[in-house]
């Protein structure tokens, strides 16, 4: 069966279409197309990744240092249509018609999309012009993340589901970057074949750093998920984020900070020793598996406040410096959340899980005593084929269609 999946949760606009055994679903209006479907089991499964876009509107928002919710509800408005195009070409199931007729269900999307004028108006031209996808289940985020982001989403999915007579089901975000894992193998995305979902041992723990989000939690199994802890306040890529604009670094800051980082350490000039730069390592000591990043973003201002960091290898000191508090605390609070479950998995997923540095420092800190896994590159931001992959665990766990009321969530947590 092929499962579409919708991510709008923040800044990225993203549809991956995939195909995975069918599981035994009753699904609303007609069965799954079994006959397609990939040979692996439930227990193992083989998926084939037909297509998996992603458009970020990061450019947009640089200007405002960070994501503008309303900008991001419309450029997602604007792009669902297109971005759908290009996964229904790209999946080779696009298949244009010169019937044209408006879908008879017109007045029920024009009632899903009436906060989405402009969507509406794309989707009403777009939709007549195509053959209904061979679709047999969509997923979409809904939450957490931004509302007014979120229901777009959430709204374009309805529409579509309508069209296709062919079931939603509501994806969390988080377990969506958890699942970003599955299609690891030796690193790369086997895009355009099967591949087997990655095995992982349980009870594995799973760091969840992005822009939004740092916890540590606890997946007992597929679909089982406990919050270990959390961060009080700041999120680690939002300190990032925070910290590149005290640099007048654009956004998103995360990946300038570290390739200025990275510099400093290949730096054969800069002294560490000598180094003036000194940040807190906040809650690095304490018992729980919570986390404060608010003290470590102040003491950089305050840094600045006093020392100006006026030459770029100020800048890339202060970077480094920054960036070793950051690990050294996740590698803490990780340490000990590995050791109060014994787990045998590592998984470390979201958008910071990008930093090539702490990809290295955590394989170099736990790889021999439990599996890392970490996602391919392109997986660890935002994208829909981890939201495809969740919405295909959360299925074969669920064995009989649940009726899901879908609305965004903004604040969806796992307990
Ligand atoms: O998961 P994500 O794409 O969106 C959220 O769900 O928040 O994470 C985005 C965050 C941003 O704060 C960005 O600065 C950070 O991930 N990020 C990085 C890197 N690439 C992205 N942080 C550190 N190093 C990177 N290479
Ligand atoms: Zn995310």
């Amino acid at each position: 069966m092929k499962i579409l999946a919708i991510e709008t949760s923040c800044d990225e606009t993203a549809i991956a279409i995939i195909e995975v055994p069918t599981p035994r679903l009753k699904v609303r209006g007609r069965d799954p197309d079994r006959s397609v479907g990939t040979k692996g089991t439930l227990k193992n499964p083989q998926f084939k990744v037909l297509s998996n876009i992603t458009l970020s509107q990061a450019k947009l928002h640089a200007k405002y240092g960070g994501v503008f919710p309303t900008l991001a509800k419309r450029e997602h408005s604007k792009n669902l249509v297109p971005v759908l195009k290009e996964a229904l070409k790209q999946a080779e199931i696009f298949q244009p018609t010169t019937n044209n007729q408006q879908p008879t269900t017109k007045r029920k999307i024009e009632k899903i999309l009436e906060r989405e004028p402009e969507l509406l108006e794309q989707f009403l031209e777009f939709i007549p012009k195509i053959k209904p996808a061979k679709i047999d289940l969509i997923a979409v985020t809904y939450g957490p993340g931004l509302e007014p982001a979120l229901w777009v989403g959430i709204n374009f999915a309805k529409a579509l589901s309508e069209i296709w007579n062919i079931p939603v089901i509501p994806v969390n975000h988080m377990e969506g970057h958890i699942a970003s894992i599955l299609p690891l193998q030796n690193g790369r995305i086997f895009n355009f074949q099967f591949s087997i979902f990655k095995k992982i041992t349980f009870p594995a723990v799973a760091l969840l750093i992005s822009g939004g989000h740092t916890e540590l939690v606890l997946v007992r199994k597929w679909g089982d998920y406990k919050i270990l802890g959390q961060t009080r306040d700041d999120a680690v890529g939002e300190v990032y984020d925070k910290v590149a604009r005290m640099l007048n670094l654009p956004y998103p800051g995360g990946p300038e900070i570290s390739r200025l980082a990275q510099k400093s350490r290949n730096s054969k000039t800069i002294n560490y020793q000598l180094s003036t730069t000194n940040f807190p390592r906040p809650m690095i000591d304490s018992p729980d598996l919570d986390f404060s990043f608010s003290g470590l973003k102040t003491a950089v201002l305050y840094h600045l406040q006093k020392q100006p960091a006026k030459t770029l290898r100020q800048k890339q000191e202060i970077a480094r410096e920054f960036e070793d508090a950051v690990a050294e605390v996740l590698i803490a609070k990780t340490k000990k959340a590995l050791e109060k479950t014994n787990a045998k998995t590592l998984i470390i997923a979201g958008g910071v899980s990008a930093n090539k540095f702490l990809r290295e420092e955590f394989q170099k800190k736990f790889g021999q005593r439990v599996d890392v896994l970490i996602p391919p590159f392109g997986l660890s931001t935002d994208n829909a084929l981890m939201i495809a992959m969740a919405g295909y665990l959360k299925i074969a766990n669920n064995k009989k269609e649940k009726k899901f009321r879908i609305k965004a969530e903004g604040n969806l947590t796992f307990n």
